[in-house]
């Protein structure tokens, strides 16, 4: 049976975020991290069989954190997210057959329904991979590079990415060595090799912490989601 591996890029500084520390280390919730929320969430799913957490090698703020289930450290983030999940993949040195399903430290509030419909997907349909993505409700512009709008894009067909994206193992690596970091996601190098890739719907809430702002919205879900467990 393929195993099914976490890998979570937590290697980035956090730039956008402007708190002069990685954002994956921001107290979001009872003092405990960011990256912290986000692993433990995902362990307590009990869909994995491993978790590969990938931070920086200059990183000082990892040894605090707690982590419940089986997570190994790996301390080989790269220039790029790209870089950090190539590294990651060949730190854990998954079977070729091995499903990775790469998530983004910053997406605390990824909820396990989805997850499940991204299990089913991969495991049942006829596709190289998936990605949890949110269909568009704004009209899309195409513009040129000076702002003027050459034409409305059909938005029933877009479709805005998020993590976790599953591929196996073997395809991700060859995919991300070609793609040369650089990529945004794992989705986009396996779309340039040809790859069946499928969008399964994910959920409002799995936003990726990237300015400011973002922090109240991922508070406001943790606190009410910790208020219906406390019911
Ligand atoms: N990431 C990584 N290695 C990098 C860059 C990013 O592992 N060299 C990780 C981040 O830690 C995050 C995820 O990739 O979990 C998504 O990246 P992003 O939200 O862009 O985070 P940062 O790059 O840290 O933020 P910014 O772009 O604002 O600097
Ligand atoms: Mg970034």
């Amino acid at each position: 049976m393929p195993e099914r591996l976490l890998l979570i890029p937590a290697a980035g500084v956090g730039e956008r975020m402007k708190i002069g520390y990685p954002k994956q280390y921001f107290p979001l919730i009872d003092n405990v991290t960011m990256l912290e929320v986000t692993v433990n969430r995902l362990a307590a799913m009990n869909l994995f069989d491993r978790i590969a957490v990938v931070v920086s090698d200059k990183d000082s703020y990892i040894e605090t954190c707690r982590f419940e289930g089986n997570v190994t450290v790996y301390r080989c983030g790269g220039e790029t997210r790209a870089q950090s999940v190539l590294n990651g993949l060949i730190a854990a040195a998954p079977g070729d057959n091995d499903w990775v399903f790469v998530h983004d430290a910053a997406r605390p509030c990824v909820e396990k329904d989805s997850v499940l419909r991204l299990i089913d997907t991969v495991e049942n349909e006829a596709v190289d991979g998936a990605i949890l993505a949110m269909p568009v409700s704004d009209t899309i512009k195409w513009v040129n590079d000076k702002g003027i709008i050459e034409k409305t894009i059909d938005r029933s067909r877009c479709y805005r990415a998020q993590t976790p994206q599953v591929f196996q193992a073997e395809a991700l690596i060859s995919a991300l060595k070609e793609a040369k970091g650089s990529v945004t996601d794992e989705a986009s190098a396996m779309e340039m090799k040809g790859a069946t890739v499928k969008v399964v719907e994910g959920s409002a809430f799995n936003i990726k912490v990237t300015y400011p702002d973002d922090i109240q919205i991922v508070r406001n879900y943790l606190q009410s989601i910790q208020k219906g467990q406390e019911k």
